[in-house]
């Protein structure tokens, strides 16, 4: 397959394309990028959501935590990104504390989406349905996050698999529930049992986005630097795709056919 060159994403991506994937029961490809070479080569390997998640103050920035990243720190990496992608939807992390109370978020988001976003990502459970619902209506589409959720990652005692106990579980699946219901278009689910995974993505209609949650999602995302074998210590989820292939856009090439011919994630970078 020449990765290099063809344009393997045809059309240019929306919510409507998530929901209808998930309809169809086709998975979908979400990679954490930022630049916009990176961005440009996502969208010639098909990737269909990029997300200028703010890893990148881990990745990037070289901070422990995606605490310190700043709303400007965001702009600057989703305008290049915006510049590099016009094919994918391109989803933007609001960071630490920019969305805290409803206002704040009104104004986060706009920037966010002025920016080139075409959706924001906001970390949380039920305490943000008010949020997404205010976001929604307004026509910002909201992509939510829960189970392993990084910016609380003081409050959580460390990047832990969440949703282990029934109780947790539960609240888990009611958050999403909830989110759902208040308007959130999509949901990334972090650091789960594939059990759970499976069970929130059974009971939504908005399509969900595993990350160390199993194969029964309905689309997977993993960080490209993750992809690239580049972190130091990668979490259990994550792979290097590059040792299987012969080049940059051979790698990302790779973890898109993996995800959707369903052979990533397998039980190795799942939990149970
Ligand atoms: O910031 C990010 O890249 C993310 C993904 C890992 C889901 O939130």
């Amino acid at each position: 397959m020449d990765y290099g060159s063809a344009e393997a994403l045809k059309n240019i991506v929306t919510v409507l394309s998530l929901r209808k994937f998930k309809e169809e029961r086709e998975k979908f490809v979400t990679v954490a990028l930022y630049d916009a070479q990176m961005a440009a080569m996502a969208e010639r390997c098909g990737v269909e959501v990029v997300l200028v998640g703010d890893s990148l103050g881990m990745t990037v920035l070289g901070y422990d935590s995606t605490l310190p990243v700043t709303m400007d720190q965001m702009i600057y990496h989703i305008e290049a990104v915006a510049r590099g992608n016009k094919k994918s939807l391109i989803m933007g992390d609001l960071p630490f504390m920019t969305y805290a109370d409803s206002a704040q978020a009104m104004s986060n988001a706009t920037r966010v989406m002025q920016a080139g976003a075409h959706m924001v990502k906001i970390e949380g459970g039920a305490w943000l349905c008010d949020t997404v619902k205010m976001l929604s209506e307004r026509g910002i589409p909201v992509c939510s996050h829960i189970g392993l959720t990084p910016q609380s990652v003081f409050k959580l005692g460390g990047f832990r698999v969440q949703g282990r106990s029934d109780e947790q579980a539960d609240t888990l699946l009611k958050d999403a529930l909830a989110l759902e219901r208040a308007g959130a278009d999509a949901i990334v689910l972090e650091a789960i049992p594939s059990e759970l995974g499976k069970k929130i993505s059974d009971a939504l209609s908005i399509p969900t986005i595993g990350i160390g949650a199993g194969a029964e999602t309905d689309a997977q995302v993993l960080v490209i630097n993750d992809i690239l074998g580049l972190t130091p210590k990668p979490p259990k989820f994550s792979k290097n795709f590059l040792v299987e292939a012969d080049d940059i856009p051979g790698a990302l090439k790779k973890y898109v056919n993996d995800v959707k011919e369903g052979r990533f994630p397998d039980d190795h970078h799942s939990f149970k």
